[in-house]
């Protein structure tokens, strides 16, 4: 039968594609590995590839199901959960929270679509800084959104001018534009930098004062090193609204249980309206992993162990983070900032030495010809630079860094 339906008419107007540039080489990936090709992989932020997640929360998983906690539960998170992240927030950041105001969502990767999805329509504009965590700035653009792009500056250790950032929001604002939000990523991935306290409370001013909502993605709140300082959304926002997005990925070490945390604690209308949204999207989805919910309950209330492992964890990371920026900055080709949280370096190639288009050419000739994955810069909007992650040993960090030399020299002009 002759098919009716094309494709163009099903999608939506404001439908365009993630590009996701974390997984774009994986068809070259498969390919290397059909040819018995082994590749050292640095692209992926996944830390429980390389750090078994904490014995005790597995424990806590398995006995959720051999009690039989297998069913739907209720769509917005277990009540456990939700109170052991109250309980984390104001033990840590004195924030009072009640369970109402947080939602257990399949990731903060599905907390990010939630949120486009609530606030985006074709044409509208967030505040988005570059280099930005990919996946938050591209689900946006799905959703038909257009970012304001405020730039960290990498010559000033990736500072940001707040000046300026307050200038583009009200020209957009005054050219008649719908701004709807200011998403924060901190610590930043992909450079690991922690924003300082004066400039995220000059953040929130801008967000008040501009009448936007403020989210505030803190998912590496616990990987903090190199002496750096740490301040939460919460300890700052009073009263302006703001969403937090927290869960047990990176803290926890538990990519693969998908937990996500939002906490929308307001008590003006607009955190009301988003509350309720949340709870309609949630019930959407029915509910997130039942034996899941109840393992991150137990790993973030056993303050004991998890304090026991988050320190081990954070100490093998500052080595290993500085160990590579330090290797990669006695290269001639590369530069890095050495980062202060979470476990992302983002070095700068010097492609004026180099007969290599961009960083995407990059990043494809050095998995084909030495068989080492990073992840393009351009995918975070840091064109000319790579990501590569530091948590592989000490070895095969200095082994990946070597071959990104040598693959350099071949390469130079
Ligand atoms: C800043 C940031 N937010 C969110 C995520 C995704 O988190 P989740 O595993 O909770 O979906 C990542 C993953 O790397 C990230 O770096």
């Amino acid at each position: 039968m002759e098919p009716q339906v094309h494709s163009m008419e099903l999608l939506s107007r404001s439908s365009r594609y993630a590009e996701n540039a974390i997984e774009e080489e994986n068809p070259t990936l498969e390919r290397l590995a059909e040819e018995g090709k082994k590749v050292t992989k640095l692209n992926i932020g996944d830390p429980a590839r390389f750090f078994p997640t904490p014995r005790y929360m597995i424990d806590a998983y398995i006995k959720a199901l051999n009690e039989g906690k297998t069913s739907y539960v209720e769509p917005e998170g277990i009540p456990e959960l939700r109170d052991a992240v109250a309980a984390r927030y104001k033990r840590m950041y004195n924030e009072d929270i009640d369970r109402q105001s947080i939602f257990i969502t399949h990731g903060v990767s599905e907390a990010l679509i939630f949120m486009n999805s609530m606030f985006i329509d074709p044409g509208d504009m967030a505040v988005i800084f570059k280099p930005y965590y990919s996946v938050c700035y591209t689900g946006f653009r799905v959703f038909g959104g257009e970012p304001i792009l405020q730039g960290y500056q990498e010559d000033r250790n990736w500072d940001l001018d707040t000046d300026e950032l307050d200038r583009k929001i009200k020209e957009n604002i005054g050219a008649g534009r719908r701004v709807k939000y200011i998403s924060i990523t901190n610590p930043s991935n992909p450079t690991g930098m922690v924003l300082e306290r004066k400039v995220m409370e000059r953040i929130v001013d801008i967000a008040n004062d501009n009448g936007l909502i403020l989210i505030s993605d803190e998912i590496y709140d616990e990987v903090i090193y190199n002496g750096a300082k740490f301040t939460s959304v919460s300890e700052i926002a009073g009263d302006v609204p703001h969403i937090i997005f927290n869960g047990a990925s990176k803290d926890l070490d538990a990519t693969g249980f998908r937990i996500g945390f939002v906490l929308v604690p307001g008590e003006d209308k607009a955190s009301e309206e988003i509350r309720k949204k949340m709870s309609d999207y949630c019930s959407m989805r029915l509910c997130v992993n039942t034996p899941a919910q109840y393992a991150v309950a137990e790993g973030i209330n056993n303050i004991k162990e998890h304090e026991r492992e988050v320190s081990e964890f954070v100490k093998a990371i500052e080595e290993r983070a500085n160990f590579a920026s330090k290797l990669i900055n006695e290269s001639e080709y590369m530069h890095v900032v050495p980062p202060g949280g979470a476990y992302y370096l983002l070095p700068k190639l010097d492609m004026s030495r180099l007969r290599i288009k961009d960083d995407r050419e990059f990043v494809h000739k050095l998995l084909e010809e030495e068989q080492v994955l990073l992840t393009r810069g351009s995918g975070f909007g840091a064109d000319g630079h790579v990501r590569l992650v530091a948590l592989p040993t000490k070895e095969i960090l200095e082994y990946s860094i070597n071959k990104i030399n040598e693959f350099c020299r071949k390469h130079s002009r």
